[in-house]
């Protein structure tokens, strides 16, 4: 078992106090972390605070450099990476495997737009009063950035706060879930030895109201980009006081399969979406509407799908799912689908649950009102619904609290562009399910889903200022 340091103001500490971290899957101890308090947080912002000093002036093409060399560590560590991620996340290898490839993206994506942060010219004569006046705005790095990740991505959602921030100068404070805190302490040791300045990134690992709430509330941070549940991203809401705020937080993500849909294509893409890491995934696929004509025949073969995926041990490479990340969510998982059962939902696959891992589960007949349905399941749970006409389907999708994104499967282009106009969401899929993300691309969502968007362009957006200048040749 190893022990960590935990790493504020480019050095690492120990705070007194220490988390236990386990196997997600053998429920061993394999490691130790310093747990933080009120007091490790000032700290680590007052070091943040101090670094901005030097963050602030570091040339982009300096910040690029130390990105791209970022990168390039994160590709030489890539089977270590994975293998924590497999353990502490409980995630099945090929999508450890796949998180560590995603996570080298995210920071070359940031390397290269450190080089394109820039404003616009302002054409000031288009108002009397701005004649012979030059206008342009820049955009500027706002300071501390405060940064709360969740445990479904553990390298993976920490680079899409950290890696823009680089990008664009700021400085920051992570606090990673504690169930998961060692990837983002290798990603410290990849910082410190990429070059980045000390104290430009600070890890402070504990529970949300001796950590998260001192981060959110300190005065001295300027940004709160946080990805986790609604009822976290409402409290934060509430108690930032007047700092920016970036939340990324959950759905019930819908796809739907039009009749002319080439399902055998489509089947194996969604369970996938459905059962990757174990459906704990914000845009996992949770509902599935599928035409009535096809309903049966895509039921079935679904339902074979599911049955041949090997559950297990996340470490062997075979392995399609893992455990969920703790017993008590995957009795929350197992109550709902009882719930539903007792409700009229008819149980097609799965349904078992041994400690920590759930079955994969398909059930069918579900209604609008069940929790499976119309909460986020963050768990590998999918329901099957039949519709009659296209125009009920995109109704069913945005009968929903939630609005992150959206598959849909047909060829017919007049239906692509209703569902287009129609989808109150951040992200629709044509041809491919409600899943699919790759890390350029803007990202969040509508309603209870969150404010602002993500995708490495994107955060840097949200955490710059623009900065507006006019020079009076009058
Ligand atoms: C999430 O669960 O919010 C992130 C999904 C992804 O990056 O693929």
């Amino acid at each position: 078992m190893k022990h960590y340091k935990t790493y504020i103001g480019g050095e690492w500490i120990e705070t007194g106090q220490t988390i236990d971290v386990i196997d997600k899957y053998t429920g061993e101890v394999i490691a130790t972390v310093p747990k933080a308090d009120r007091k490790t947080v000032d700290m680590a912002v007052n070091s943040a605070y101090e670094a901005f000093e030097t963050t602030k002036k570091l040339p982009a093409y300096r910040r690029s450099e130390i990105l791209e060399k970022a990168a390039n560590l994160i590709k030489d560590r890539a089977e270590e990476i994975a293998t924590t991620i497999c353990r502490e996340a409980g995630k099945a290898w090929k999508y450890s495997m796949g998180e560590v490839s995603r996570g080298y993206e995210t920071f070359k994506f940031a390397a290269e737009e450190a080089k394109r942060i820039h404003g616009e010219t302002v054409p000031m004569d288009a108002s009397a009063g701005g004649v012979g006046r030059i206008g342009y705005y820049i955009r500027v790095p706002m300071g501390v950035i405060g940064a709360i990740t969740p445990f479904n991505f553990p390298l993976n959602l920490v680079a899409h706060k950290v890696a823009p921030a680089i990008a664009s100068g700021n400085t920051i404070v992570l606090k990673p879930a504690s169930s998961t805190p060692i990837t983002a302490l290798i990603l410290a040791e990849i910082l410190e030895e990429a070059g980045l300045p000390k104290g430009a990134f600070n890890v402070v690992i504990g529970p949300g109201g001796e950590v998260g709430e001192p981060l959110i509330t300190n005065d001295r941070v300027r940004k709160i980009t946080f990805t986790g549940s609604p009822k976290v991203g409402d409290r934060i809401t509430r108690i930032a006081g007047i700092k920016r705020v970036t939340l990324e937080l959950g759905n019930n993500s819908a796809t739907i399969i039009e009749k002319d849909a080439d399902i055998d294509k489509a089947i194996p893409r969604c369970v996938d979406s459905a059962f990757a890491n174990s459906g704990q995934v914000c845009i996992s696929l949770q509902r599935i509407y599928v035409h009535k004509d096809i309903a049966d025949e895509f039921t079935k073969k679904f339902a074979e799908a599911t049955k041949r995926l090997k559950v297990g041990n996340p470490v062997e490479k075979d392995v399609d799912l893992g455990p969920m990340i703790d017993e008590a969510e995957a009795k929350r998982a197992e109550e709902w689908i009882k719930e539903a059962i007792s409700q009229g939902a008819q149980l097609i696959v799965g349904g078992e649950r041994e400690g920590r891992v759930l079955r994969p589960t398909v059930l069918r007949n579900t209604t609008k009102e069940m929790r499976v349905m119309c909460m986020e399941v963050f768990a590998p749970i999918v329901s099957i619904v039949e519709y009659d006409s296209f125009e009920e389907a995109i109704q069913h999708v945005n009968d929903s609290d939630y609005g992150l994104q959206a598959g849909i499967y047909t060829n017919d282009i007049r239906k692509i562009q209703y569902a287009i106009d129609n989808l109150d969401v951040g992200g629709v899929m044509i041809n491919d399910t409600s899943i699919f993300r790759v890390d350029h691309m803007p990202y969040g969502g509508n309603k209870m889903s969150g404010i602002g968007r993500e995708g490495v362009r994107f955060a840097i957006e949200e955490m710059t200022n623009i900065k507006m200048v006019t020079i009076n040749l009058n």
